[in-house]
C-alpha cells in the first residue's frame, strides 16, 4: 500500500487503535498529524518512532469535542504538510453505564467525544479537501456497537449508532467531491478502553470464548484495514461500515 505524498490526521493517535493507525499510515508513506488530548509523552513517543523510521509526523493537542480544536488540527496539518488527504476520526471513550445508571455528564461527554468529534472532524476535513480539490478519505472508527446493543454501555451505543448514520449520510453528501466516508467497526481490541475486562481473567476468557476467531484483536489488526481504506484501492467504498471483529457479532446469540 503506497500512501507517499499523502497527508493524514488521526485523532486520539497517541493510544490504542489510533496509535497503531498512526504508525501504519506512516509506514505506508503518509505524513501523519496525531492528535492527543492529555498524554503529550505518549504522542511524542509515536511521533519519535515515525521520525526515526524516516517519516514525517506532528503531534497536536486538542479536545475533539471542541470544533475550534478540530479546525486548529486541520489548519496546523495544512501549515506543516501542505494539504489533507486522509482524516481518521478515531478518538473515543466510554462510561460503561446503563440507561438507568447514566448521569447527564456520562451521556454528554460520550456523545461529545465519539459523535460530535466525528461529525465536526468530518466537516472540517471535508471543507479542506474540497478547497484543495482531488477528493479524500474520511474514516470513522466506530464499533460493532453501532449496530449491536451492549447492555451497560448505553451512551456509547447511542454515540456509535450516530456515527453509523454520520458515515452513511456524509458519504452520500460528499460523493460528488470524490471524498469517501467509511466506518470501521472493531469488536474487542486490546486497548486501554478495555483495560478492566482484560485485567480480569474470567471476563477476558468469557470474551475470548464469544469470539469465533478465539482471540481479542490487536490494534494492528484494525490498522491494516484502515491503511487499505486510505489507499487508492478502496476508491469505490463509501457510506458503509467494515466490521472487523473476528466474527463476534455473527457468533452471538444476542444478535
Ligand atoms: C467497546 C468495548 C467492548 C467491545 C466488544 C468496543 O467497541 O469499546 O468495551 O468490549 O466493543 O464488545
Amino acid at each position: 500500500m503506497d500512501l507517499k505524498q499523502q497527508v493524514a490526521i488521526v485523532t486520539g493517535g497517541d493510544s490504542g487503535i489510533g496509535r497503531a493507525i498512526s504508525l501504519a499510515l506512516a509506514a505506508a508513506g503518509a505524513a501523519v498529524t496525531l492528535n492527543f488530548h492529555q498524554n503529550q509523552a505518549a504522542a511524542d513517543e509515536v511521533r519519535g518512532q515515525i521520525e526515526q523510521r524516516g517519516g514525517r509526523a506532528l503531534a497536536v493537542q486538542g479536545d475533539v469535542s471542541q470544533v475550534a480544536d478540530l479546525q486548529a488540527l486541520v489548519d496546523q496539518t495544512v501549515a506543516a504538510f501542505g494539504r489533507l488527504d486522509i482524516m481518521v476520526n478515531n478518538a473515543g471513550m466510554e462510561t460503561r453505564t446503563s440507561l438507568l445508571e447514566s448521569a447527564e455528564q456520562d451521556f454528554d461527554r460520550t456523545i461529545a467525544v465519539n459523535l460530535k468529534g466525528a461529525f465536526f472532524g468530518t466537516q472540517c476535513a471535508a471543507k479542506q479537501m474540497i478547497v484543495q480539490g482531488g477528493g479524500g478519505r474520511i474514516i470513522n472508527i466506530s464499533s460493532v456497537h453501532e449496530d449491536w446493543p451492549m447492555p451497560g454501555n448505553t451512551p456509547y451505543c447511542c454515540a456509535k449508532g450516530g456515527v453509523r448514520m454520520l458515515t452513511r449520510t456524509a458519504g452520500v453528501e460528499l460523493a460528488p467531491h470524490r471524498i469517501t466516508v467509511v466506518g470501521v467497526g472493531p469488536g474487542a481490541v486490546a486497548t486501554p478502553i478495555n483495560r478492566e475486562t482484560l485485567a480480569d481473567p474470567e471476563q477476558k476468557q468469557a470474551l475470548e470464548e464469544a469470539i469465533p476467531e478465539g482471540r481479542i484483536a490487536r490494534p494492528e489488526d484494525i490498522a491494516g484495514l484502515v491503511v487499505w481504506l486510505a489507499s487508492a484501492q478502496s476508491a469505490y467504498v463509501t457510506a458503509t461500515t467494515y466490521f472487523i471483529d473476528g466474527g463476534l457479532m455473527q457468533g452471538s446469540v444476542g444478535l
